[in-house]
């Protein structure tokens, strides 16, 4: 691991205790509560949080789930350390793992669903590309990611001192659903979408390529039968 460097919960590592009360005063649970319901959990899942942090939705799918096995995946070892009491205090058993978006520690097609919770925006941009492709790699077929993140313009002075001029919510929704698709998803969509001080925030949904019957191939990005369809929903959430 090195001393790789990354951007912390909460932009500094002296700042890591007020991350969980933040989260919870300004309506980002209600965000990962709503990625939790589109993502259709089975008991037999295999599920990674990619970027868990402190480990709050780690935690919630395996208190709601208790069959799904849960990896939760951050190279903060604060973060991990905040993760794995929160655990303990809720009784259950999560993997806390240390390590990078961009480089996952684990065999491709290990996961049914891939969660990513307001951690797209810590990554510099040559990482988002190599990010949401190891993601597809370590998806099963059919698998999905489930993703959550700051998404265009909102009417807020602090979303604009934080984030600066953002591209308008449309243009936003188009420049993440065609990462989606250059990364090999087969089809993308923002199933909800919310103001809150921050910024906009927005669900996303991207589904790893099934396995062609035909062939037994999985589907690449660009191959027939691909597509990347546009938002379904325009529904807040
Ligand atoms: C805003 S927090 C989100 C934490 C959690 N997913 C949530 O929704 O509360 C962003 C997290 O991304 C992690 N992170 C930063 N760079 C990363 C990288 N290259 N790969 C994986 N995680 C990273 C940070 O350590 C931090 O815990």
């Amino acid at each position: 691991m090195g001393d790789r460097r990354y951007l912390p919960a909460a932009g500094r590592d002296a700042f890591l205790p007020f991350y969980d009360p933040i989260v919870r005063l300004f309506g980002f649970r209600d965000a990962m509560d709503r990625l939790l319901t589109q993502a259709a959990l089975e008991p037999h899942h295999r599920v990674l949080d990619v970027g868990c942090g402190t480990g709050t939705l780690a935690v919630e799918i395996k208190r709601r789930y208790p069959g799904v096995d849960v990896t939760g995946l951050d190279p903060d070892p604060n973060a991990l350390a905040r993760a794995q009491r929160k655990a303990e205090r809720a009784g259950v058993s999560i993997r806390l793992e240390r390590g990078f978006g961009d480089a996952l520690p684990y065999a491709s097609a290990t996961f049914d669903r891939v969660f990513s919770s307001m951690m797209f925006h810590h990554l510099p941009g040559d990482e988002k590309p190599k990010m949401l492709a190891e993601v597809r790699r370590v998806l099963t077929a059919g698998g999905r990611l489930e993703f959550l993140d700051f998404a265009g313009a909102a009417r807020s002075v602090l979303a604009h001192m934080l984030h600066g001029r953002q591209p308008l919510p449309a243009e936003a929704d188009d420049r993440m659903i065609r990462r989606f698709r250059e990364a090999g998803f087969s089809e993308a969509r923002r199933l909800a979408d919310r103001n809150t001080i921050f910024g906009r925030i927005a669900c996303y949904q991207a589904i790893a390529p099934a396995i062609t019957a035909a062939t037994g191939a999985q589907g690449a990005s660009g191959e027939s039968g691909d597509r990347a369809s546009a938002p379904e929903s325009r529904a807040r959430g």
